[in-house]
């Protein structure tokens, strides 16, 4: 008789998390390790991403690091080559997460901030799917993770490049997972809301901060690591009949 799996339990999988530096990134990779998956940490800052990954072998998980800037194709291409080898060549969850952002008033928005967040934030999810397609479970277990943000939901002041970019990961998570639905493999996204370095500013400059707050519905922040369930959600049996779907996890924000 089979063992019955909880739900939750990412035994025996393998994941790559680009951004895993820190914030929501190394929170999801550490809640991923503790359910029990060998997770790649991988950042544009290697050495960041090689003490996450050190931190959770020291406390029993299972993980290696690389240095991924999302950008880089071919870089995308080793990562997840590396990642599938943890599991015999099969790889079972990417998620997206890299991003910066530059926050300006569409007047004094360049070209070039613009280009800067759809390379890192649409192209960088790009080549990461693509490049981890190959590799993908397609026994129900393979998985692409997206993060988008409430900016590409209902917009954001000052944000008019980032909030394009987030945009558009929305619509490529739709179509992808209407496309990968005939390979078993869900895709869906999360738009997450958590303190992070990316929140300082508007967590604690006072002319943004109460404002901000006040859009948030639980009147609160969350640390990472209480966003980085739904993400184990994500890339657990538990999410086996979704796909295609956008969810806040942002105390309400999007409502
Ligand atoms: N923190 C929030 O409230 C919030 C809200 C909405 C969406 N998000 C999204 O969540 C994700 C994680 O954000 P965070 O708050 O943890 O930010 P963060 O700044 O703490 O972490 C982002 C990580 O991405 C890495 N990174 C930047 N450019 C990269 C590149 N080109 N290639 C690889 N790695 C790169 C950084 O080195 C950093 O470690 C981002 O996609 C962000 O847009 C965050």
């Amino acid at each position: 008789m089979t063992e019955k799996r909880w739900l939750f339990d990412l035994t025996g999988r393998s994941a790559v998390v680009t951004g895993a530096a820190g914030g929501i990134g190394s929170a999801v990779a550490e809640a991923y390790a503790a359910a029990g998956a060998a997770v790649l940490v991988t950042d544009v800052d290697g050495d960041a991403a090689a003490a996450v990954a050190e931190r959770i072998s020291n406390n029993g998980g299972k993980a290696d690091s690389m240095a991924l800037d999302v950008r880089d194709r071919a870089a995308a291409d080793a990562a997840m080559a590396r990642a599938a080898g943890f599991t015999e060549g099969v790889l079972h969850v990417i998620v997206n997460n890299a991003g910066v952002t530059a926050p300006s008033m569409f007047p004094d928005t360049t070209t070039e901030s613009v280009q800067r967040m759809l390379d890192i934030h649409l192209m960088g999810a790009f080549n990461c799917a693509q490049a981890a397609l190959p590799f993908l479970a397609t026994d129900g277990t393979g998985r692409i993770i997206n993060v988008t943000s409430s900016a590409g939901i209902i917009g954001t002041l000052g944000q008019v490049n980032y909030s394009a970019a987030k945009a558009g990961i929305i619509g490529m998570t739709k179509s992808l997972a209407r496309e990968l639905a005939r390979k078993n493999i869900l895709v869906n996204a999360l738009a997450p809301l958590a303190a992070t370095p990316m929140t300082t500013t508007i967590r604690t400059d006072e002319r943004f901060a109460p404002q901000m707050l006040n859009r948030i519905a639980l009147r609160r922040w969350a640390e990472p690591e209480e966003v980085a369930g739904a993400f184990v959600f994500f890339a657990s049996d538990a999410s086996s009949f979704v796909t295609g779907q956008v969810l806040p996890v942002d105390g309400g924000m999007v409502i």
